[in-house]
């Protein structure tokens, strides 16, 4: 049967969005990649434009995506084992490179036990389903990432059984605590360790002593989640991320390797109770197939290459390149959030200026992320910078120079 009268209807809803200002751009393809070279970092080619890109907006906070290392690990992986596991976990889909990779990101994250997931948003989406019961009580803060929010939407959680406290509001924390029912047994306070679109880190440890208060009021006890995709890896005095900089512990961690570690994956870290009951009930890690023996090997290699030398070099130019980006804004008087975190906005606050500054920069050679409005509220427009320890101190002079003209 044709689409038609589908594809019409559809149509109208893409037009809408359109209309909105909440359709996504058309996706450019790097068709390109340009190894760093004398004092300049890697740069990158765009399909149909001829000019080399730096990269300002990418995840790979540690930009080990291309390590050799690495390469080499999947590469092993895919000769020994084939390019894909070819079923489910637990119908034989379980190789060495999965297993390894759970103990390691367990030991990496100081946890007891780690399941791995296709990305971190399925983690996330899995962990929900997992560790609800009818009598949870869900509370978050109010920016956390869209995969939170959809996971306690496909974890069925009644609204009667969330509370969503304000950004990083330790007040409104408690009032939440505060607010949950009667007959709950279990409640669950999962945030972002860092909030992608600002770079401003939750403070688990403030978190995690309030949730220590009313622990006592539930018999299951007062939970704390943190999803720290932006943190593991890139914060913290050896990359374990924000519960290593707040100096606490969280009882759950959710993490990617796509980011600081440049592979792909998610992954859950806790308990080994609260992994068996991931491994028996998350719907998004029994019913599909899992990473491919690459990803895991690559990502495997990658948390060594974080403890390794090498990698406190890494960590070590990641940290002074953003700190000289951020003395580079505020010299230029431009408007940040503070903070160490390689995720740094430039507030704008207007939409066109925003859209006119990016444009500038991409015609430049400079690829980065504008924010508007509804991404963002009316008034917060904002420019968002990624530095990676793959960035030269030329490469972010360049870049500053630039915003200087703007
Ligand atoms: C907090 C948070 N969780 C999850 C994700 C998704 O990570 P992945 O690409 O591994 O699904 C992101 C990425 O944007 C994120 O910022």
């Amino acid at each position: 049967m044709p689409t038609e009268k589908l594809d019409k209807a559809l149509d109208t809803e893409i037009e809408q969005l359109q209309a909105e200002g909440r359709a996504k751009i058309p996706e450019r393809v790097i068709d390109g990649y340009i190894p760093p070279a004398g004092d300049s970092g890697p740069r990158y080619r765009i399909r149909g434009i001829d000019r080399p890109f730096i990269r300002l907006n990418s995840n790979s906070y540690l930009s080990l995506s291309n390590n050799p290392q690495m390469i080499e690990a999947a590469d092993r992986a895919t000769n020994d084992f084939g390019v894909g596991p070819g079923a489910v976990r637990f119908i034989d889909g379980t190789f060495i490179h999965h297993a390894d990779l759970e103990e390691r990101t367990a030991r990496f994250v100081n946890k007891r036990a780690a399941k791995i997931f296709n990305s971190a948003y399925t983690a996330n989406l899995g962990l929900a389903i997992a560790v609800s019961s009818k009598k949870t009580c869900w509370i978050g803060d109010s920016l956390n990432h869209n995969s939170i929010i959809r996971a306690m939407r496909i974890a069925n959680i009644p609204r009667a059984n969330k509370g969503i406290y304000r950004h990083n509001d330790m007040d409104d924390l408690r009032r939440c605590l505060d607010e949950v029912e009667d007959g709950i047994e279990r409640v669950i306070v999962v945030f972002d360790g860092i909030f992608s679109m600002r770079g401003d880190n939750a403070p688990i440890h403030e978190i995690q002593a309030l949730c220590n208060e009313y622990d006592s009021r539930f018999p299951e006890g007062v939970i704390t989640v943190v999803d720290d995709s932006h943190g593991i890896g890139a914060y913290g005095e050896t990359g374990r991320g924000t519960a290593e900089y707040c100096g606490t512990n969280p009882d759950i961690i959710v993490g990617t390797f796509g980011k600081a570690f440049g592979v792909n994956g998610g992954f859950v870290a806790a308990s080994e109770s609260v992994i068996e009951a991931v491994r028996q009930k998350a719907d998004t890690y029994i019913y599909t197939n899992p990473l491919s023996m690459a990803d895991c090997a690559a990502a495997r290699k990658a948390l060594d290459i974080c403890d390794s030398d090498e990698g406190k070099k890494l960590l070590s130019n990641l940290k002074e390149r953003t700190l000289q980006f951020r003395n580079g804004l505020e010299f230029l008087g431009k408007e940040s959030i503070p903070g160490p975190h390689p995720v740094v906005p430039m507030l704008v606050r207007d939409t066109g200026k925003t859209h006119e500054t990016v444009r500038y920069l991409f015609e430049n050679g400079v690829l980065v992320v504008g924010l508007t409005f509804p991404v963002v509220p009316k008034g917060d427009e904002t420019i968002r910078f990624q530095i990676n320890a793959a960035h030269t101190e030329k490469d972010i002079e360049e870049v500053l120079a630039l915003l200087g003209k703007v």
